[in-house]
Order: structure tokens, then C-alpha cells, then sequence
């Protein structure tokens, strides 16, 4: 059985590359995807690791000046895809998105450089990286942290990863949608409409990328100029483990300036994410950065913060309260607390399981010393599989696939999981 699902998944892999770079999916997402492209290297490490390596090296080829990588890259022309490069308008030689996403590199090029076998390509590809990446996590703490609180803030809801999450209703509904030019949306013609955004919602992602475009994508002013300013503890758990990865690896590869600025920004980082946890929800929550107070949203984004090395008791209590939604779900993790009134089991980010979620909640919590909850919840992701095939995400209630299928992090995922059980 583990060697179908195996096979199965590298077909996945093998049909949505495009030499270069992996599509999430075809249809849906015909582009390169920023921390799409990261996780899928992982999986792609295991069954070649040259192209593992291009992946990111891809990627990267695209960061811009100031050291931020975009989170789509338009390799190709196509129509099937809003907003596109017209919209954005970065002017960028391949055009790009004007705005980031979750910053996994560090943790994935440390993972490829543990597994792979050839070590002269992973001292060389690694090694060329490192100063790319520290380029990029320096940009977040000047970019995204003007005042030096120790934590990034997102300024649109797609940067999150997490973009349609409930975490973002309340501070997204302060962001206007006067002079939002008309547009068409292409999601709701390759997904159920149901699972999507709302009309309005697409609005207000629309109104923030003609605000950034107004000043000319100058990240020295994006960040206070938006309206919209939210400080996520899964999105800075991914920042912050990737910085503890990047320095362990600059040792390794005998970059010690690398290293010491990345565990600068680690131990600030790290302190300060203790100003997100709150004892009434038993979990870490996002901070409204504009209002200064917390968003109460018990979403995954308090629990993907195990994937920092956040204090033991803490991981302990987030095991406590996966163990206490494993109750309330046939499969972990939900994205949402199925108690709260805005949890909806199929409308993504909005109640159903994504792998990759569960792959880094499940890393954190085994380095934690959760492996209980670590096993079930990798249980639970095979079991999806096995269930559903790989679909984009799914509902954790009945496993019900929803969004887009054949989906390439969903199957890069799967071989992680398989291989870290030995196959
Ligand atoms: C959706 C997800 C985002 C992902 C993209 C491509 O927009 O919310 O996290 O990167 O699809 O898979």
C-alpha cells in the first residue's frame, strides 16, 4: 500500500513539472508558488535531487533588489489565472507578485541538506542559498518589523498562506474597496464556488495590491501605508524556524555571519511570540498590529506555532488542545476550532486539513517531545489519502476533497510522511 501511495505521489509531482519549476496544480494554479515550491523540493528530494535543488534555486532567481521573494512567479503566459501580471504590474523581467508568503526556504534547503546523498551538490546548492535567504529573512525584520517588535507583520491576507482564514474577518473588514477597478475571477471556474472567497472579499485583495501598486511596490513604505497589518504566529513560527535552520546550516558551511544575525533574529523573535499566547483559547493568537490588541480566532495558526522552538510547556499545551479537537474531527488538523460560530468544514482555510499544515505542526511537535499527537496526526494525513486521493485540502469532519486535485505539496507531503515511517 505505502509503495502505491508512493508511486502515485511522484506521478503527481512528475505531471504538474514544468522542468524548472512544479505548478501547485494544473488549472487552478498554472504558476510557480513561493512556499508551494519549497515544500514540494522536499518531496521532490527523494526522488531526484538535482531538480529538488533547481526548485528553489528557480525561485530565488526571481527575489527581488531588496531582497524579498514574491509569491508567484509567472513563468508563462496564462489566461486562467486572477489576478495576473497585469494586475500586479511589478515590472520585474519574468513578472512576479508584489508581495510575499510564508518563508519556509531556511527549513526546506536545511531538510534537502540533511537527506541528500550527494554531498559535493548539497554543500554547492546550499551554500549558494544561504546568503539568498538571509537576504531574504533580513527584508522581513526591516520590511515587515519597522519598529523592531521581533515579529513580521503580513499586510494582505494572500501573503499569509492562509488566505481565506477567519483570522483575518475583523481587520480585513477595515480595508475599503472604493476604486477597486472591475475585474473577472478565474478561481470560481476551476472550484466550487462555495469553497472559494466571497465577492467582497476579492474586493479587498483587490483594493490592497492597487494601493501597494500606487507606490510602486517600495517596501519602505508598503507596511505602514497598509490598512491591513496582522502579525500571525504560524506565518512567524515559519520565519523563525527557518532562521534557526539557516544558522545551524551556516555553521555547518562555515558562514558565521550568517549564522549569528539569523540567531539574533531567532532569540527576539522568539521572546516576543510570547506576547501572542493566550491562556483563555490555549493557544498562540494573531496580534491586530493596527489596533495593538489580539484577534480572538482559535485558528491552526496559534498551533502551526510549534513549529518554532517555542517553550516546552507551551507545545505541551497545544498537544493538549490537538488532543482535544482529535475529539471533535474524524481527521486532524482542522484549520479552525469546529466550536467557533465562522468554522465551515469545506471553505478553505476556513475549518478543512491541508498536509502541509499537518506536516509542520507534526515536525514541532516531535521535536517537542508530542510524538503522540505527532503520530496522529501523520495517521490522520495518511489515512486522508488513502480515503480522498491527494486533493488541495480536505473536510476534517468526513475527508471530503475539496478544492483542487492531483495536488503537488499534498503529494510532496505524503512522501515525506511515508519516508519518515521507512516506507
Ligand atoms: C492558495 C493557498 C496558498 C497556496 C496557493 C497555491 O492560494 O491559500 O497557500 O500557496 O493556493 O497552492
Amino acid at each position: 500500500m505505502a509503495n502505491a501511495i508512493f508511486d502515485h505521489a511522484a506521478e503527481i509531482l512528475r505531471e504538474n513539472d514544468r522542468g524548472t519549476y512544479t505548478v501547485p496544480t494544473h488549472g487552478l494554479y498554472p504558476f510557480q508558488w513561493n512556499w508551494d515550491s519549497c515544500l514540494t523540493a522536499i518531496g521532490q528530494a527523494h526522488i531526484n535531487e538535482d531538480r529538488a535543488w533547481t526548485e528553489i534555486d528557480t525561485l530565488f532567481d526571481h527575489q527581488w533588489d531588496d531582497g524579498m521573494v514574491p509569491h508567484i512567479v509567472f513563468h508563462q503566459h496564462d489566461d486562467g489565472y486572477f489576478p495576473g501580471p497585469d494586475v500586479w504590474q511589478t515590472h520585474r523581467p519574468t513578472p512576479t507578485s508584489g508581495i510575499t508568503q510564508p518563508p519556509v526556504a531556511g527549513f526546506a534547503v536545511r531538510r534537502i541538506f540533511d537527506m541528500t546523498k550527494d554531498r559535493d551538490m548539497a554543500r554547492a546548492r546550499a551554500g549558494a542559498l544561504l546568503p539568498k535567504i538571509a537576504a531574504w529573512h533580513d527584508w522581513f525584520f526591516r520590511s515587515r518589523d519597522p519598529q523592531g517588535t521581533g515579529l513580521v507583520a503580513i499586510i494582505h491576507p494572500w501573503e499569509s498562506g492562509r488566505d481565506n482564514s477567519v483570522d483575518w474577518d475583523a481587520a480585513f473588514e477595515r480595508v475599503p474597496t472604493t476604486g477597486v477597478l472591475p475585474f473577472v475571477r478565474r478561481d470560481t471556474q476551476h472550484a466550487n464556488p462555495d469553497h472559494r472567497p466571497t465577492q467582497a472579499q476579492y474586493e479587498r485583495y483587490i483594493y490592497l495590491v492597487q494601493l501597494f501598486r500606487g507606490l510602486n511596490w517600495d517596501n519602505t513604505k508598503l507596511h505602514d501605508a497598509s490598512p491591513f497589518q496582522v502579525v500571525d504566529p504560524g506565518f512567524n513560527a515559519i520565519l523563525l524556524r527557518s532562521c534557526a535552520d539557516l544558522a545551524d546550516l551556516a555553521d555547518t558551511l562555515d558562514q558565521p555571519g550568517i549564522a549569528a544575525q539569523a540567531r539574533a533574529h531567532l532569540a527576539r523573535g522568539l521572546a516576543a511570540m510570547e506576547t501572542l499566547w493566550s491562556d483563555a483559547q490555549g493557544q498562540y493568537l494573531c496580534l491586530d498590529r493596527t489596533l495593538g490588541t489580539l484577534i480572538q480566532s482559535p485558528s491552526i495558526g496559534g498551533l502551526l506555532a510549534t513549529f518554532a522552538a517555542i517553550p516546552q510547556h507551551r507545545a505541551a499545551a497545544i498537544g493538549t488542545r490537538l488532543t482535544i479537537l482529535g475529539e471533535k474531527v474524524t481527521y486532524l488538523v482542522p484549520s479552525h476550532d469546529p466550536d467557533a460560530a465562522e468554522f465551515d468544514s469545506l471553505r478553505y482555510w476556513r475549518g478543512p486539513v491541508w498536509l502541509i499544515v499537518n506536516y509542520m505542526i507534526a515536525d514541532g511537535l516531535q521535536q517537542a517531545g508530542q510524538g503522540d499527537v505527532a503520530a496522529r496526526i501523520v495517521a490522520d494525513s495518511i489515512a486522508l489519502i488513502e480515503k480522498s486521493g491527494f486533493a488541495e485540502y480536505y473536510d476534517p469532519t468526513d475527508g471530503t476533497p475539496c478544492g483542487g486535485g492531483r495536488f503537488t505539496w499534498t503529494a510532496a507531503m505524503v512522501i515525506e510522511f511515508l519516508a519518515q515511517a521507512g516506507r
